[in-house]
């Protein structure tokens, strides 16, 4: 390993052995290898805390040890010594890969990565002016449309396909608007059908494959065109996360950079039944198919309550200003009964190992950061004490995912509009290895709401009313 990268690999060894100090004590819960009998008794707050939705291998939370596991793995292991590739071969398939695996996976991504048909119809839209995470949910749709022909096969008009087929082709009326069997000019759709038929099937493997190897893309694109910019065409010789800077920056990221990009994307990638996964296992449990069920997981996702809090913790950080401000803000925040971007977490009731990983790597030689990242970090180190101080212990909120992962971007000349879609670039391997783990065993989600309405009123005439 080089020397440079081995010093992150120390900063997370260092992490992960503060963690076991620290919470030695805490009794761990474990419930592996036991599989669950319905129906199952447990105890349901607001928000369905407390519910069990299903059965799952995939990974685990122990909220109150501060510990997170993917298949058996603790996380600081994996991002020690694993590779995001690694990591979402193993989230989808139970096991590590062995080396001939991960070539063949690694290939696949590699292959997946070339979505040009996909972003040339994204780039038809005014990228620049939506929601990011609007316009990766778009996206998502565009590339089911590029992977499955499903649709066509049912006899229904694709009107993309026959945009994008040849551009100076765009679909015409061959009558006026309103005549009887007007029909549309779909011929070059037709033919590219013929030539490129994918015929993927929507909701398997392979499309989880296209899907984690495509959001990166269309993530890296929608950046670059907010930035004024043309898409990057991919470089085939680089990792996934290396290959994702260098699209979104437009620059081969440095050694260290690659690595703490790798090392995040591994720490976002699953966290058990989460909003969005759930919001995604959700749509695939109607058997829709995946593309759709990763777009609910994506919408999700960019709430400030959820992933959205990563650039809201940015915003929050240059309003306070500087760390003298601190103090003050935080006393009126805990006034207006405010919550915090950054802290707290329905599941931790300890510091997130996350958290515990982001924190130092933010802070990796910050003396070498322009001006404005050592104020936002100084004013974020200040902040955790503080809120630590106000509310911590007795309410036992701590900084969670979300609080230094924005640091750790705007090092690398990130726009903060971009931090929420980088969490759905590393998440898709949760989401899509959960909907696949449950389809195999699916039942749809359909829960019940306690009627607290009325009943017997009598109907009022409009006029009447
Ligand atoms: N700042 C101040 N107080 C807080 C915070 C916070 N960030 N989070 C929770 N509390 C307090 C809350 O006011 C409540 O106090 P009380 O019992 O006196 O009413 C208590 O802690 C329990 O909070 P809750 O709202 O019942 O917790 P929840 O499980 O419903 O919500 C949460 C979890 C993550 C939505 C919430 O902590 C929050 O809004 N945090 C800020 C947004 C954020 O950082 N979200 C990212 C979550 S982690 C990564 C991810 O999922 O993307």
């Amino acid at each position: 390993m080089h020397e440079d990268t081995q010093k992150i690999t120390d900063i997370i060894l260092k992490a992960a052995s503060k963690a076991r100090r620290e919470t030695r004590n805490e009794s761990q819960k474990r419930h592996a290898g036991k599989s669950l009998i319905w129906p199952v008794d447990c105890t349901i707050g607001p928000g369905l805390e407390g519910a069990i939705a299903c059965d799952s291998k995939i990974g685990y939370v122990d909220g109150s040890k501060g510990w997170l596991v993917y298949r058996g793995y603790d996380i600081f292991d994996l991002c020690a010594y694993s590779s995001y590739e690694e990591v979402s071969y193993l989230l989808l398939h139970g096991t590590l890969p062995n080396p001939e695996q991960l070539e063949v996976y690694k290939k696949k991504l590699v292959e997946y990565r070339y979505l040009n048909k996909t972003l040339r119809l994204l780039m038809g839209f005014p990228v620049e002016e939506m929601n990011a995470m609007g316009a990766l949910r778009m996206g998502t749709i565009l590339m089911r449309q590029e992977f499955t022909y499903k649709d066509q096969e049912s006899g229904r008009p694709d009107f993309y396909d026959a945009i994008s087929a040849d551009e100076d082709s765009i679909p015409m009326e061959t009558m006026p608007t309103g005549e009887k069997k007007a029909i549309y000019e779909f011929s070059a759709a037709k033919k590219a059908r013929k030539r490129k038929k994918m015929l993927g099937d929507a909701s398997g493997l392979e499309a989880c494959y296209h899907l984690l190897a495509g959001v990166p893309t269309i993530t890296a694109a929608i950046s670059r065109v907010r930035q004024g910019h043309m898409a990057i065409e991919p470089d085939p010789g680089l990792s996934h996360a290396g290959n994702f800077l260098y699209m979104m920056t437009g620059k081969r990221p440095t050694r260290v950079q690659e690595r703490i990009m790798d090392v995040a994307l591994i720490l976002h990638a699953d966290h058990g039944m989460n909003a969005s996964t759930f919001a995604s296992m959700v749509v695939a449990s109607t058997l829709s198919d995946i593309y759709f069920s990763i777009g609910s997981g994506i919408a999700a996702l960019s709430g400030p309550l959820h992933g959205g809090a990563n650039e809201n913790v940015l915003h929050t950080l240059r309003q306070i200003g500087s760390p003298e401000n601190v103090s003050a803000w935080v006393q009126s925040a805990s006034e207006k009964k405010k919550k915090i971007p950054g802290f707290g977490h329905r599941v931790y009731k300890a510091y997130d190992p996350r958290a515990r990983v982001l924190g130092p790597l933010a802070g990796y030689r910050m003396k070498y950061c322009p001006e404005e990242i050592i104020k936002l970090y100084k004013t974020a180190d200040v902040l955790e004490k503080q809120v630590l101080k106000t509310f911590g212990h007795e309410k036992k909120i701590f900084p969670n995912v979300d609080f230094y992962s924005g640091i750790v971007y705007s090092r690398m000349g990130i726009d903060p509009s971009m931090f929420t879609p980088i969490f759905a670039v590393s998440r898709v391997a949760g989401w899509t290895a959960r909907v696949l783990e449950y389809l195999k065993k699916n039942r749809i989600f359909r829960p019940r709401a306690m009627y607290s309405g009325d009943f017997e009123r009598e109907y009022v005439p409009l006029e009447k009313r």
